[in-house]
């Protein structure tokens, strides 16, 4: 199966049936699942046999099959049971190993190693089909580089050459519909310049917007001058060219504003969460850089700042800021914040929540009516992103609450087909870290996400990376005693990034065994991108970072030949091909003329051919 999204999107529109044992599986005994899963398996076989004419498939796999793709085929269905997985790995595999099947010379000589084989590949089975879902742990784990902040003396974080010179520059949208941005940076030594010059062509800026400037105290760290200049009357889908500061120490950056709002807009946004400032970090965001995404969204915990204290707590947002701008002050970042920001520090007289994020990222709030910067909406092309925030008050009545109340209302899918909730604390993860902490949130609002059919909430928080299948537990209710989630068509899909690579390390230890909502979960490090197609289909991605090595996942088997003998620069930021990511196509089944109601949407796991 490759990922060539037109040819999978002429598949057959299903919603995937529920797994045999669904709502049932957490918290069975492991010997119990063990058993039914062997039982189950063995029932498959028979089955297989009756349908295909050589059964034993796993005695037919070359050396160098490839274990990768075949775990990733055999989930490909979502839903599907193990007989699907069990078929669908038989007729993937035989056409292209058939030979080496057939060669009595082959099997003979690799008796041995054949037999090792089966062992592992049945162990590979029997993992993923004893959890009674067809969701996939990955045992991939990447972890090489230490999980320490890069030294501030390091070249990431350089301070622009020149007296003055602008700094940490950063963009973001500007108003609610794209054709504005705010441009942000901060000087060192004075306020200087508070213009922003821009125009169509690189050096020739005919247009001028002014800003404001601030600066501000936390304990006895002093910030520089931050700038923040609203740039709107843009023109849509257009390279606008900028510069900002004064004589030699001025310095110049472009962007590109987004199509019109329509429905059928191709857009492709990036996805990172909880970044920080290691070198995990950097290899993050540079490998999003090449993936051409247009914008990124930003689901919460920036510098990690508040790890240090005192003076260097501001020193830390300083640094983050000039490690982000190489992206940030290209393509706008959509900011939501999360516990790192909230930075309530009584120990040293800082009590009040988001300092230093709100005075140094701004939003355009006031465009969605909101009443705080920490929630809020944008459209951008064929997208509604809405930005809420886990750490405000959401519970009903509170300013969250009605804003989102009246947001959602205002959700034009004839416009916007795409509607897409970022948020810090997931609501399904089933890592150990932060388990439940997204509960209240899904308490509140989750029967929303249903009704108003949110396509997917992107959450960060867990530094792994999980996808969830579409379901809701909106059946729960304090007496009803239903809960847990089931499949739900209407419901989102939820997904966790919180792994940009920050200095806290990874979450390495999920739930045992995996949840049924849970379709695919790795603890590395990585990002997502999301390519809006048309108002009907969008590509989903998630690329776990390349540490500069050879792939470890070449242990597992070939990819291609390209692939194999590929070797990876040594340099931090090149990121040549994916293997074992998480491809995720995107569906809208539109059988009625009512856009504003999402029939079906089937998320569907494909395996990698080049
Ligand atoms: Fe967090």
């Amino acid at each position: 199966m490759g990922i060539n999204g037109q040819q999978l999107w002429g598949e057959s529109m299903i919603i995937p049936p529920l797994p045999p044992n669904f709502g049932r599986g957490v918290g069975r005994p492991s010997k119990t699942r063990r058993r039914e899963s062997d039982e189950v398996i063995n029932k498959q076989k028979k089955r297989s046999r009756g349908k295909q004419p050589m059964p034993e498939i796993q005695f037919l796999l070359p050396p160098d099959s490839n274990w990768l793709d075949l775990h990733q085929e055999e989930v490909q269905d979502g839903w599907s049971q193990p007989s699907t997985a069990i078929s669908s790995i038989q007729i993937s595999q035989f056409p292209s190993h058939g030979a080496a099947a057939a060669s009595p010379t082959w099997q003979h000589k690799n008796k041995g190693s054949m037999l090792v084989q089966l062992l592992f590949f049945s162990s590979v089975l029997l993992s993923c089909i004893s959890n009674g879902s067809a969701g996939v742990t990955s045992t991939f784990v990447r972890n090489e580089w230490p999980s320490v902040d890069i030294p501030l003396d390091n070249e990431v974080f350089a301070v622009p050459k020149g007296y003055n010179a602008p700094q940490q520059v950063h963009i973001t949208q500007g108003d609610y519909d794209g054709k504005a941005v705010i441009i942000s940076w901060v000087t060192a030594d004075e306020e200087g310049s508070n213009k922003v010059r821009y125009g169509l062509s690189e050096g020739k800026y005919e247009f001028t917007a002014e800003g404001t400037v601030q600066n501000y105290t936390f304990y006895n760290y002093k910030s520089g001058y931050i700038h923040q200049c609203l740039v709107d009357g843009l023109q849509y889908d257009t390279k606008y060219f900028y510069e900002i500061g004064d004589g030699d120490s001025s310095r110049r950056f472009w962007f590109r504003t987004p199509s019109p709002i329509d429905p059928d807009a191709p857009y492709k946004f990036g996805i990172i969460g909880d970044l920080g400032q290691t070198y995990n970090s950097l290899s993050t965001i540079e490998h999003c850089m090449q993936t051409g995404a247009e914008t990124i969204l930003f689901v919460g915990d920036l510098s990690y700042a508040d790890r240090y204290k005192y003076h260097d707590v501001g020193v830390r947002w300083d640094s983050w800021g000039r490690f982000a701008e190489r992206s940030a002050a290209y393509q706008p970042w959509i900011w939501s914040a999360g516990n790192h920001e909230i930075e309530y520090f009584p120990y040293m007289g800082e009590v009040i929540p988001f300092r230093n994020y709100l005075h140094r990222y701004p939003t355009p709030y006031l465009a969605s009516e909101s009443s705080s910067p920490l929630w809020y909406a944008v459209r951008r092309a064929s997208a509604h992103i809405i930005v809420l925030s886990s750490y405000s008050p959401f519970v009903k009545y509170t300013p969250q609450w009605k804003w989102l109340e009246q947001e959602l209302k205002r959700v034009d899918r004839k416009k916007t087909p795409w509607l897409i909730v970022l948020m810090h604390a997931p609501m399904y993860n089933s890592n150990d870290a932060h388990f439940m902490e997204g509960e209240s949130m899904r308490a509140v609002f989750e029967s929303w996400f249903c009704r108003y059919k949110v396509d997917v909430v992107f959450a960060g928080h867990v530094h792994a990376y999980e996808r969830s299948y579409r379901i809701s537990n909106i059946r729960y209710n304090v007496s009803s005693g239903a809960s847990y989630p089931v499949p739900d068509k209407s419901a989102p899909v939820y997904i966790t990034v919180g792994d940009g690579g920050n200095q806290e390390g990874l979450a390495l230890r999920f739930r045992d065994p995996q949840p049924d909502y849970s379709a695919f979960r790795e603890a590395s490090y990585g990002h997502s991108t999301l390519e809006i197609k048309n108002k009907t289909h969008a590509l989903y991605h998630w690329n776990r970072n390349d540490d500069g090595k050879r792939v470890p996942t070449d242990s597992f088997g070939n990819q291609s030949s390209k692939k194999k003998t590929e070797e990876k620069p040594s340099s931090l930021c090149p990121i040549q091909f994916t293997t074992e990511s998480d491809i995720v196509n995107l569906h809208r089944n539109r059988r009625s003329a009512d856009v504003a109601h999402h029939k079906s949407l089937l998320f569907r796991l494909v395996g990698i051919s080049s």
